[in-house]
């Protein structure tokens, strides 16, 4: 594919400089509905079309990977019938949309526990891991009832078990092995973080690979998030000024 080094739209992109993983807490369907005077799940359903929205026009930036959260631990809080409509929500996701992301090369992933999905959507989920597992564009990771200190948590669980056989050393555990016992293991850190809906939070998401993101908190409802706002996004973390703990030069 060719790129023009600085691309001509409302807002101007540097090329040279595109996050290598963006991660979007996808918030605000609820009230995406409300405001129409939906019911709350119709707005889960609208919020999909911005995943596939995004995943396309962030690969064809080339962004290497980009991570959404899409249901945390805590939101089994929610009425059985909001949970239930999110589960199936994948199904249809995939249906709509797994051939078009195929052809784009993308690759879907997956952390968090799909174990406690229904066995119908775990089927779903991992037949387009499987079916994408050789595409070596933008790695789509879905965040499905995950929680970032429950991944820390079994993350330090699996160590300590290969400490307890013999495996490892103490010394043996530094930052990059801790990273890789993560359910993120090896995708690069995140660079930049979205969170839709002007709520101003992590909400447990991803607490230790944003260690060293940049954050941005945007008012658009998630469904009316497009590629204008990622272009907008993307460029504001181009005129930011990573220093990584260090001094500018
Ligand atoms: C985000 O939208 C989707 C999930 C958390 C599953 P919300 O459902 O949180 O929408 P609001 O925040 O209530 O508007
Ligand atoms: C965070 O949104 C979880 C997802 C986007 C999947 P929530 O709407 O659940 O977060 P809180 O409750 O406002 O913190
Ligand atoms: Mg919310």
């Amino acid at each position: 594919m060719l790129f023009k080094k600085k691309e001509e739209k409302d807002y101007q992109i540097d090329m040279n400089n595109i996050p290598a993983h963006i991660a979007f807490i996808m918030d605000g369907n609820g009230r995406w509905a409300k405001k129409r005077k939906m019911p709350r799940t119709y707005g889960h359903h609208e919020g999909t079309k911005t995943i596939r929205t995004l995943a396309l026009e962030a690969n064809r930036l080339g962004v290497k990977a980009m991570t959404v959260y899409a249901f945390s631990t805590e939101n089994f809080k929610r009425e059985a019938s909001e949970v239930d409509y999110i589960f199936k929500l994948p199904k249809e996701f995939f249906n709509l949309y797994l051939k078009e992301l195929m052809e784009n090369n993308v690759q879907i992933r997956y952390i968090g526990h799909l174990e406690m999905a229904p066995i119908e959507t775990q089927k779903i989920i991992q037949s387009a891991i499987d079916q994408t597992s050789m595409n070596t564009g933008l790695i789509l990771t879905f965040a499905f009832i995950y929680g970032g200190r429950d991944e820390i948590v079994q993350a330090t669980k699996i160590i300590c078990e290969k400490y307890k056989n013999g495996e490892i050393e103490l010394d043996d555990i530094t930052e990059d092995y801790f990273e890789k016992h993560l359910m993120t293991e090896d995708l690069p850190a995140v660079d930049l973080m979205i969170r839709s809906s002007g709520e101003y939070r992590l909400s447990n998401f991803l607490p230790w690979q944003l260690a060293y993101a940049e954050f941005i908190f945007d008012e658009t409802l998630w469904p009316d998030f497009d590629e204008n706002q990622l272009h907008r996004a993307i460029a504001i973390y181009q005129g930011r000024e990573r220093r990584f703990g260090g001094v500018l030069k």
